[in-house]
């Protein structure tokens, strides 16, 4: 299986290295950060508690999620809508961390996450990816960088796309994030034994991207 896995906390650069370096190398990008968020959204479109399993549950079967490359690049698609941007917000980031740590929800996109694997090479970012939904990945990547460094960078994202943001509130947000995703019973945040440790915060995305790429040439 051709199959990086990069695993680490939000705003640590994930995404931003892991689809420049599946674009050099041919690989398929795949956000699953972007499916729970995903989940999320149609959870509480339908009006149900996102941490709540037996509410959750039950709508996962009305649930169909693809990913797309388009000219804009990868787009997500919630029963064929696009909702790229609509699971970008603070509050579908909170609802994602609730539907992610219900075991239902792990279970239906465990099941998505290793077809695509199975069908194309991969770089996969996630928080589990290494530890659990390949765990046979032949590179596997623990992506990190300082809270006050991820928060920096979350507040540039919301400039560049014109929206107000505060950094004070982005650190809190990243910090309660983190908790949450390592702490949580099922699946929780924590570098793979097999893991190489990247430490992004004194790195340009280049040289990230660079030490990626040469990660993957060495074999992990
Ligand atoms: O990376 P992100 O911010 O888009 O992730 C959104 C939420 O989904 C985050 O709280 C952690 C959770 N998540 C997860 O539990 N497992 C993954 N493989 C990816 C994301």
């Amino acid at each position: 299986m051709k199959a990086v896995a990069i695993d680490g906390p939000a705003g640590a650069g994930k995404s931003t290295i892991a689809k420049q370096a599946a674009e050099r190398l041919g690989y398929i990008y795949v956000d699953t950060g972007a499916l729970y968020r995903a989940i999320g959204l149609y959870v509480s479109q339908r009006g149900a508690d996102p941490a709540g399993e037996e509410e959750v549950a039950p709508l996962l079967k009305d649930i169909r999620l693809e990913l797309v490359l388009t000219e804009e690049g990868q787009r997500v698609l919630l029963n064929g809508e696009d909702v790229s941007r609509r699971i970008r917000t603070p509050e579908a980031a909170l609802n994602a961390s609730r539907v992610a740590a219900l075991p239902a929800v792990r279970a239906f996109l465990l099941e998505l996450q290793r077809g695509i694997a199975e069908r194309s090479p991969v770089i996969m970012d996630g928080r589990d990816i290494g530890t659990v939904v390949l765990p046979e990945a032949e590179v596997k990547i623990f992506l990190t960088a300082a809270p006050e460094e991820r928060a920096r960078r979350r507040l540039l994202e919301h400039q560049q796309r014109g929206e107000q943001a505060d950094y004070q509130t982005l650190l809190e947000e990243i910090k309660a994030r983190d908790h949450a995703d390592s702490t949580r019973a099922i699946a929780p945040l924590r570098q793979a034994e097999d893991a190489v440790l990247l430490d992004t915060t004194h790195l340009t995305p280049e040289e990230a991207i660079q030490a990626v790429l040469n990660l993957v040439k060495r074999g992990g």
